[in-house]
Order: C-alpha cells, then structure tokens, then sequence
C-alpha cells in the first residue's frame, strides 16, 4: 500500500450491514471497496470510483502492529472530479467474520454515543507479504491517543510524570467498566489497545477480540492481562507503583461492581479483585 491507488467503489446501506454482511464481504474482489452509506448521502449513483492516497505521517504516535493498520486519505471521485476526501484507517483481517464483527461490534459500542472510532466500509487488498486480506475502513481521528504513548514515549527508560500514570491507570479502568457493563469482555486489553480522546475520555480502542461474555473470570482476565502489560510482559520494571495501580485502576473499578453485575456475579468479581489485589506486583511482572 505504498503509492495512490485508484479502486473501484461500490455501496450498501445500514440496513445492508444488519443480515448477510460476511457472504458479501466474501464476494468483494480484490482492490474494491465497499462503502456504508445512509441513503447515498456520500455516494451517489454515478460515483463508481475512490482513491487511496496512503498517509504514513498519520501513523505518527500510533504503535506499529503485528496486524499493521494503514492510514491514507480517502477520495470519492465523480466524473471528472474528486467528490470529497476524508482520512481513514484501514484495519486487515485475515477472514470476513471478523471484519463483520469488529464492524457490528463498533456500531453498537456507539449507538449511546461515540467511544470508538466509527467504521464507513470494506476493502479487500493485498498485504506486504502477497496474502488476501479484508479490512475494515474507520474514519481516521486525529486526536485519539493509545497510551503507551504516554507510558513509555519517545524515551522507554525515562518514568513518566505521575499525571500519565494517573490518566493511563483511569483510562484503563474506565474502558473496562464501560465494556463490561455492556456485557463485553475485551480478550485483548493492554496499554496499547487503551486510548483517550482531545478531552480524555476513554476510547475503546482494538475491538477484534471483544465478545458478549457471562463468566466473571473472562472479565476478570481482562484485568490481569492488563496489569501484566504494565511491564511489557515482565520485560521491564512497571512504572506504576503497586498503590498506584490499587487506587487508580483496580479501587475505580471494584467501585462500581455492584453498578456492572447482577447479583450472582457480584461476590466473584470482589474475589477477584481481592486475589489481584495482592498480587499486584506478580501480576505485573508476569510472575504469576
Ligand atoms: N480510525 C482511527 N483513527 C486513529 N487511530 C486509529 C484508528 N484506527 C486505529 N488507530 C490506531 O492504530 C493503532 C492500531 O490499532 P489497533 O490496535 O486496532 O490494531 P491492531 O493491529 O490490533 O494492533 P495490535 O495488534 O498492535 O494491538 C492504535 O493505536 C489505534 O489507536
Ligand atoms: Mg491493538
């Protein structure tokens, strides 16, 4: 995806998305792209093409990933024009059912108002290494920032000012009460899938693995996962201190036990937390 490429456009509404979406995906060839457009505001009939113009300076304070998402400016091209242009992430997966679900999960998380970035369609392309790959197409934001770039920076070895601490532990313990209020376990919840916007507020970043969930020790897995990446998986001494992360990041959390869960669930949760609680340390050190 390294130089402007011209592909072919094609579109669906909302409605589209709701039923059948992986079998069209299925049926997307190579190098088109598939826009969710609500009553063909943004793509009208005679549209038939759009542009990729790859933005790399966008990746700038976002961490290069194994599944490395791409950044370009988007074109809706007209007959002899171009329509309008928008920034965008383009996000590969290796199978359509996961597209479909990173993209229902995404309309759903902001039905009650945005906390992710909000997905605009599909593109079948071809990775680095030649292998076929479907992506999902999310308007690019600017302003949201993953907080590894805060924990860690520009500079690995230097500790982080407490406020960073504060707002990477608070983060962290926000997104997670949002999802599991909602009944979604993470699968995937370490500092870099957590994020904040221009007025830092959480963003729930990184939704590949999100599933509906029952079993309070799954949510609790996406606690302990999360502490063990405060030390990049026991390869680095954590920042955060252990009260530190009791107060800014389990305490929040354990707060609003009785606000997520019914009842039945509640007491396990608690326990959890308690076993996390003394093992702070282990935890994040991956020891245990
Ligand atoms: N629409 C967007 N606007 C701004 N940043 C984005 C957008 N989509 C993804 N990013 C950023 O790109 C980075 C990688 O995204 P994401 O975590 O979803 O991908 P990933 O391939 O699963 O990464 P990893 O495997 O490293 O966890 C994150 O820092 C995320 O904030
Ligand atoms: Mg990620």
């Amino acid at each position: 995806m390294g130089e402007i490429s011209r592909v072919p456009l094609l579109s669906i509404n909302p409605e589209q998305t709701t039923k059948g979406l992986t079998p069209r995906l299925q049926q997307l060839p190579m190098d088109h792209l598939l826009l969710v457009s609500d009553n063909h505001e943004t793509v009208d009939s005679s549209t038939t093409a759009a542009m990729l113009n790859p933005r790399e300076d966008y990746e700038t304070g976002r961490d290069n990933s194994v599944q490395k998402v791409h950044f370009a400016d988007l074109s809706v091209l007209g007959d002899n024009e171009i329509l309008s242009t928008q920034p965008v992430a383009i996000k590969p997966f290796d199978v359509e059912w996961l597209a479909t679900r990173d993209y229902r999960t995404a309309i759903k998380l902001n039905e009650g108002g945005h906390v992710t970035f909000e997905p605009i369609g599909f593109l079948r392309k071809e990775d680095g290494q030649g292998r076929n790959k479907i992506c999902t197409i999310t308007k690019f934001e600017q302003g949201v920032t993953s907080c590894d770039n805060i924990l860690w920076g520009n500079n690995e070895r230097q500790r982080p000012a407490d406020s960073s601490i504060s707002l990477t532990l608070g983060i962290a313990a926000q997104s997670l009460i949002m999802l599991h209020d909602r009944g979604l376990h993470h699968g995937d919840f370490q500092v870099k899938n957590t994020a904040y916007d221009i007025t830092q507020q959480p963003r729930i970043i990184d939704l590949t693995s999100v599933k509906k969930q029952n079993d309070p020790y799954k949510f609790g897995e996406d606690l302990s996962l999360y502490l063990s990446s405060l030390s990049r998986y026991g390869k680095q001494t954590p920042y955060p201190t252990e009260e530190q992360v009791e107060d800014l990041f389990l305490r929040p959390y354990h707060d609003q036990i009785d606000n997520i869960f019914p009842h039945s669930k509640r007491q396990t949760m608690r326990k959890i937390i308690a076993c996390l609680a003394i093992n702070i340390n282990d935890v994040m050190n991956d020891h245990y």
